[in-house]
């Protein structure tokens, strides 16, 4: 029998090139201390600037955070509408530092029920920092994995439709290149805080051969330190991906 493909060995030890985050806990946060689920929400703004600035100096690459989810909606509209609000803020407020930081900014996820104002800033965010390259930070903004694939599989459906894909010769590589993801590299460690051991639907088809990591941490209480000894335990796990190495 043939053997099966092994797909990427390309890091199977080191540090993970690419970590993603699921930043959960701001809510509980807030509520621990009285206060509002806002003001966790801010508190968890001002960790992401800590957490992006540790990336170089840990290995890191790629950063991909969890900002907003496609089911946040059902979130109270002050809630919401005080989320949108703070993403303003902090692409307004980070764009200077994006740039003496060489910080490479992208989106994930559906952007057109965003604001317009949101979406604006966001397309000016990504086009001011296309030069840059030390660290590649992704923000998923209204993202879901199963939406991202369904809207990679209707774009895919209509190249098939035009006559410009054929349909025996669609594989993963094919899928893969129409996802919002198609120019990052999968994530090598997924990390989410605040003790929930659940994906919740973030980057479902590139986390195939991820390692995961669940912090009982809260994400405003997630330091740079953390950070760093999540990855380093990273550094000591073999990957096979499915292969007998
Ligand atoms: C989950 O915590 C967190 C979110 C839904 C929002 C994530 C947003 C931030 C960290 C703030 C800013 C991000 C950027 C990029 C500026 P939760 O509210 O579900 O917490 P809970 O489970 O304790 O209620």
């Amino acid at each position: 029998m043939e053997q099966a493909e092994v797909i990427k060995p390309d890091t199977p030890k080191g540090g993970p090139k690419h970590v993603a985050i699921i930043m959960d806990g701001n809510g509980r946060w807030a509520q621990m201390r009285g206060k509002p689920r806002l003001i966790g929400h801010q508190a968890g703004a001002r960790r992401v600037r800590a957490i992006v600035e540790a990336c170089p100096s840990l290995g890191v690459e790629y950063l991909t955070i969890f900002a907003f989810s496609t089911e946040n909606w059902k979130r109270t509209q002050t809630e919401v509408a005080g989320l949108m609000g703070l993403f303003r803020r902090y692409i307004t407020k980070e764009m200077k530092n994006f740039m003496t930081n060489g910080i490479r900014v992208r989106f994930i996820g559906d952007r057109v029920r965003l604001e317009r104002k949101l979406q604006d800033l966001m397309d000016e965010v990504e086009a001011l920092t296309e030069g840059n390259s030390t660290v590649n930070l992704t923000i998923a903004l209204n993202y879901g994995g199963r939406d991202e694939v369904a809207r990679a599989t209707k774009r895919l459906a209509k190249d098939v439709a035009a006559g410009r894909i054929d349909p025996d010769k669609v594989d993963e590589t094919t899928l893969a290149g129409f996802l919002d993801t198609c120019v990052l590299p999968d994530p090598d460690l997924v990390i989410r805080t605040s003790g929930e051991a659940r994906i919740s639907n973030f980057l479902l088809w590139q986390s195939a051969y991820a390692e995961y990591e669940f912090i009982d941490t809260l994400w405003p209480d997630f330091t740079p330190d953390i950070f760093a000894e999540v990855v380093g335990r990273y550094g000591g796990r073999e990957r096979r991906y499915g292969a007998v190495l």
